[in-house]
């Protein structure tokens, strides 16, 4: 029996969802969260034996003719708005697709918007088949309400030339996210999840606060920190002061005291 591409390909659709066929399959992360207002990139990669065959040989005449990425439907068959759809226009500019045509399926969305959030998946279409990742990735985007500093001290009060780490944290986990950090309210060169602070000392002290994107908006409340003076250390600092002090004014002594005899040796010289 001779069977026609159309329905070659209604079979394949079927055995695909039922995950017969263990050569189809979609790598993405379960769930992933992003900060309202920043890009997210969501990693992807995908196998899939009709690329396999077209790469390793080429005239078999199967080509790769469509990659969707779709919100919330199961199939991603019809034209998408809300994602990505390599034959159609009419998708949103945010939505980029940074993968390819072999097994990458990275996809790229910039100023996340509250309504991006949806459960995503991606397909590809040859021109003969065409075949969905079943479980999706799950986008969460947050407004960035929950942002906090947490400081690797109990103490706010901190002796001169300790450290610190202060961690910026909210629902989203970071990786990916771009933190900035301020010192009453001047924006700080470092920048990441986390700020280390070491040899600290009295310029230190201030008001420490992190946000989510350079705009300066979804900061955090402020986290106070107080360096003070550690007096061991002082006392320490003063002796050393206090013996180099006595040391130069000893040599300083027995200098005035050598030039003062070698003056009365000459004197004595002379009068001979
Ligand atoms: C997929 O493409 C993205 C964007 O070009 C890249 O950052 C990533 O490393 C690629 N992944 C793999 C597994 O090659
Ligand atoms: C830090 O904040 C506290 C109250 O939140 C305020 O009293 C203090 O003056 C601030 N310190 C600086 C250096 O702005």
């Amino acid at each position: 029996m001779k069977m026609n591409p159309w329905t070659l390909s209604v079979l394949l659709l079927l055995a695909g969802p039922l995950g017969a066929d263990p050569d189809w399959h979609v790598e993405y992360p379960d769930s992933f969260c992003v900060v309202e207002g920043s890009t997210a990139t969501i990693p992807c990669s995908f196998t899939h034996p009709m690329v396999k065959e077209a790469i390793t040989a080429p005239p078999a005449g199967l080509r790769v003719e469509r990659v969707v990425w779709c919100a919330n439907l199961e199939f991603c068959w019809h034209p998408v708005y809300n994602g990505y759809d390599s034959n159609s226009v009419l998708t949103s500019s945010r939505f980029l697709y940074l993968g390819d045509l072999v097994g990458n399926c990275t996809l790229n969305i910039t100023k996340m918007l509250k309504r991006d959030a949806a459960t995503y998946r991606f397909r590809i279409e040859t021109n003969g088949v065409g075949w969905t990742g079943p479980n999706g990735v799950r986008v969460n985007v947050t407004d960035g309400e929950d942002v906090k500093v947490r400081s690797s001290v109990t103490d706010n009060v901190v002796k001169e030339g300790g450290q610190v780490t202060l961690t910026c944290t909210s629902a989203c986990s970071f990786h990916q996210l771009d933190v900035h950090w301020y010192r009453n309210g001047h924006a700080l060169s470092e920048t990441g999840p986390a700020l280390h602070l070491s040899h600290l000392t009295n310029g230190d002290t201030g008001n420490y606060t992190c946000s989510l994107d350079s705009s300066g908006q979804k900061t955090s409340s402020p986290w106070s920190l107080v360096v003070v003076e550690d007096e061991g250390f002082h006392r320490s600092v003063h002796l050393v002061v206090a013996v180099v002090k006595g040391v130069v004014l000893a040599v300083l002594l027995l200098l005035l005291a050598g030039v003062v005899l070698a003056k009365r040796c000459s004197n004595k010289t002379n009068e001979i």
